[in-house]
């Protein structure tokens, strides 16, 4: 555990769908003491609440009612000590489960493309990383969320490669799903979240590009502690 406070800094980490984004922050936090928000849940469980009252579905949006009922959603993560990690929590029920389905999934790029939701999220996200000592995770990070971060990670790997984790994922835990459609969604949300017209998906200038298709998360987790280190050595 790294014991100096003093020398905290924001970590971002920005990038493509099942590119190990969260494996990878959650290392970094628990290494450095840091607090790890997944930002991609909060846009999860926006969806999940707009599923659940019927403003989005594979054929329809409906983002004037979702927009209208934004105040009903009180987002919140709370620490499992037994997991290590924090989870999330939509209106202070635990939906860790179901914000991960393949449903999920085929719907969070139509709600997360629209700017009021963004904004809601953005805010909170911010205010989350007021006192630093933060690792952040999602699309928008170090070009929106944390423009100013002292270490901003972009995170990419082959199609396949990250379809076939997320598949591992959601068999292992039971769901009943197939490659393709799961390719077909890693696919799509790439194209959806890289071409919407609100903080699109792109590499922020300064982001120090990972391609992790071959490399093992040890070596990942090694180089990313290296320019930690270095950073806030700078610091001192
Ligand atoms: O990280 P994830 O795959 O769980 O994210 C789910 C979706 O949420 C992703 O396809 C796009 C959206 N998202 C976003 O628009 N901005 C973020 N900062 C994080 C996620």
């Amino acid at each position: 555990m790294y014991d100096n406070m003093s020398k905290i800094i924001i970590i971002a980490i920005d990038g493509f769908s099942s590119t190990g984004k969260s494996t990878i922050a959650k290392l970094i936090a628990k290494k450095y003491n840091y607090i790890y928000v997944d930002s991609g849940a909060m846009y999860r469980a926006v969806t999940l609440f707009a599923k659940e009252n019927n403003f989005v579905g594979n054929d329809f949006l409906d983002t004037k009612q979702l927009i209208f009922n934004l105040k009903q959603i009180s987002l919140s993560f709370k620490f499992n000590e037994s997991l290590g990690f924090s989870e999330m929590y939509l209106n202070n029920k635990n939906v860790e489960k179901e914000i991960r389905s393949l449903e999920i999934s085929q719907l969070v790029s139509k709600v997360s493309a629209i700017s009021e939701v963004r904004k809601k999220l953005v805010s909170e996200q911010q205010l989350m990383g007021l006192d630093k000592g933060i690792v952040m995770d999602g699309r928008d990070i170090g070009t929106v969320v944390f423009p100013k971060a002292e270490l901003k990670l972009f995170m990419t790997a082959s199609a396949d490669k990250r379809a076939l984790r997320r598949y591992k994922e959601l068999t292992e835990r039971g769901d009943n799903v197939q490659f393709d459609d799961i390719l077909f969604n890693v696919q799509e949300r790439d194209k959806l979240d890289s071409t919407r017209e609100d903080s699109p998906l792109v590499k922020a200038k300064n982001a120090i590009e990972f391609d992790n298709s071959n490399m093992e998360i040890r070596e990942q987790f090694e180089k990313i502690c290296d320019l930690v280190d270095r950073i806030v050595s700078d610091k001192t």
